[in-house]
């Protein structure tokens, strides 16, 4: 089954009472212009209306990622010589309802609970509505799982995803999550585990009990233990904080070991969020969340983003959870 027949034995067809009157305007984080959270605004725009091929999604629950923060300080020329849409409204992930459908946008209808991305475009998810391709990065998600276990998903677990899959952990492969307390360290716990991996993951002392609950057998203190004399024992370094490079990851490896790091750039894609929301389903994977903001609070959510030492993801509400 390919992705879109995939997508289409997941549709359903929503609530039958069909999409609430939309207001004209809504609230959005607006960045005024690249550089620090000071210039994050929130303020009124337009609803957007969606394209013939998007939904329009009502933001119930979203996150400020790591790439948030890139975003924002990134000046819009250089945004764009990476091949980049700028954001003027920041915001990668989220959760929500469906309110409105495209003409031709197949798979999803009014009232469907959804998680996604929102992947070049100028409008992200920090925000009362965000338009999404409906074929884009969007998938419904369990009736059981809330829009704020949701909306932390997407991102962090499928950049685990991908670069679990990149270094071939499977059933016994011993790995390394190095940053394993972080947003793509905790998805990579999980989902090594769930693939019967064995996991070794590096945090500080004060989130080993965490990493261990998610799934690792062994947890290092990268305070009080030089990680690069663990011993030359795994079959896949995963680095996502950017401290084992060259030889230092080079000594940790088994004879055909390989390191994988989430530096290198990649498009993400549909095949895994689908993965990632039945991972979600099953009770496979759950959002670690670090602390909580309105949108009023994103630039307090951005400076917790900046320390570099978040426990998991931080956690932007929009509206309630149903
Ligand atoms: N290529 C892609 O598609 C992609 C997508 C998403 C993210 N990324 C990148 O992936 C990286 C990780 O993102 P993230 O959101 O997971 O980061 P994060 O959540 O901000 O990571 C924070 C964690 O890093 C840990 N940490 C800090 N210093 C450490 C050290 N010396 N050794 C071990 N752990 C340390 C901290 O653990 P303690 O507090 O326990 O020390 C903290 O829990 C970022 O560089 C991000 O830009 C790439």
């Amino acid at each position: 089954m390919n992705a879109q027949e995939r997508r289409a034995a997941h549709a359903t067809t929503g609530s039958p009472a069909g999409p609430a009157p939309r207001p004209q305007m809504m609230r959005a984080v607006r960045t005024r212009r690249a550089g620090s959270a000071a210039h994050l605004e929130l303020t009124e725009l337009p609803v957007p209306a969606p394209a013939p091929d998007e939904v329009l999604v009502a933001v119930h629950a979203t996150s400020v990622t790591r790439g948030d923060v890139v975003l924002r300080r990134m000046p819009g020329l250089v945004v764009r010589a990476f091949g980049e849409t700028p954001k003027r409204v920041l915001g990668h992930e989220f959760a929500g309802r469906v309110v409105a459908v495209g003409d031709q946008a197949v798979g999803f209808a009014p009232g469907a609970r959804v998680m996604g991305a929102t992947s070049g475009t100028a409008h992200g998810a920090h925000a009362e509505f965000v338009r999404v391709a409906a074929d884009g990065l969007l998938v419904e998600i369990p009736d059981h799982v809330a829009f704020a276990e949701a909306a932390p998903v997407p991102v962090g677990a499928m950049t685990a995803l991908h670069f679990l899959d990149a270094g071939g952990v499977g059933h016994g492969t011993r790995v390394l999550v190095n940053g394993a307390s972080g947003s793509v360290g905790t998805f990579a716990v999980q989902i090594a585990r769930a693939r019967g991996a064995r996991v070794t993951g590096v945090s500080s002392a004060r989130n080993a009990t965490l990493v261990r609950e998610l799934g690792a057998e062994e947890v290092l203190d990268h305070a009080t233990v030089d990680v690069r004399e663990a011993g030359a024992r795994f079959d896949v370094v995963f680095d996502t904080v950017g401290t084992l490079r060259g030889r230092s990851a080079g000594a940790l490896l088994a004879p055909g070991g390989r390191v994988v790091t989430t530096r290198s750039r990649r498009d993400e894609t549909l095949p895994e969020l689908m993965e990632v929301r039945d991972l979600l389903a099953t009770g496979a994977l759950r959002a670690v969340v670090d602390s909580t903001y309105d949108l009023a609070g994103i630039r307090d959510a951005h400076a917790v983003v900046e320390t570099g030492r978040k426990r998991g993801n931080v956690l932007v509400r929009v509206r309630g959870d149903r």
